[in-house]
């Protein structure tokens, strides 16, 4: 059995004031049946590694360096030093990255790599823009993105979240039965680990679609932008994973 997942992504948003004040308001009383993550911006992981852990919550950074060891790469951090303090998770080739800053799948499948290599899990991020699926190529980018980190990383030890490009931040959900179909090809792609790696839907994901996304078989739980911030609702989203999947 996969426990459920769900993990807020802040993305750039948050102050020493509004995060600890989004902690405090914090509370999901079925966290024995889900796990729950926050990934703040880094600056804030220091403040918010304490605080979320009294809360049982974890804490996931939203990248990692591709360099493993301690070096001159300016404005990079690697996974050890995520490691060292505390953090479980780190996002990789979210779709935010592979656009603004080029990113490529041979890049995330490295920076999936250092993860592991440090012991934290990464979140691989997945997904087609609205032209390739309107061009019928959805299955085809998920798989050459997936390969990538499969080719280098081992199924079993990712996270993989599906994150249709033209769904995050627009308002517009893939419907169940659309995620359904690519996570279930997503599993099929992660072979034997399928069974137990876990394969996050994200995008618009908000307290009111949750329920209908969470019965899908293959979905694991979410990858939660705009929503998480509010922590009245990301709890609310937490909860109706452990309905669905408890
Ligand atoms: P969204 O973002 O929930 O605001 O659509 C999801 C994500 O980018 O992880």
């Amino acid at each position: 059995m996969r426990r459920p997942l769900v993990m807020g992504n802040w993305k750039m948003n948050g102050s020493l004031s509004a995060n600890a004040r989004w902690v405090e308001a914090f509370s999901a009383p079925s966290l024995a049946k889900v796990e729950v993550a926050i990934a703040p911006p880094a600056p804030y992981l220091g403040q918010l590694v304490p605080l979320l852990r009294a809360k049982q919550v974890q804490v996931a950074a939203q990248d990692v360096s591709e360099q493993q060891l301690d070096g001159a790469y300016t404005g990079q951090w690697h996974g050890g030093m995520l490691k060292d303090i505390g953090c479980q998770y780190a996002i990789v080739g979210h779709s935010e990255r592979r656009e603004y800053q080029g990113e490529t799948d041979a890049l995330v499948a490295a920076k999936a790599v250092a993860a592991l290599a440090a012991g934290v899990t990464p979140v691989v991020c997945v997904g087609e823009t609205l032209s390739e699926r309107e061009q019928g190529d959805t299955l085809a980018v998920i798989e050459r993105q997936l390969a990538a980190v499969l080719a280098v990383a081992e199924a079993g030890k990712i996270v993989v979240a599906y994150e249709p490009v033209w769904a995050i931040g627009t308002g517009k959900t893939a419907t169940p039965e659309q995620a359904q179909t690519v996570h279930a090809a997503i599993r099929k792609q992660l072979g034997e680990s399928g069974a137990v790696a876990k394969v996050l839907y994200g995008g618009s994901v908000k307290a009111a679609n949750a329920d209908d996304l969470f019965r899908q078989p293959d979905i694991d739980g979410a990858l939660v932008g705009g929503a998480a911030l509010d922590s009245q609702e990301f709890g609310k989203i937490c909860e109706s994973a452990a309905r669905a999947k408890g």
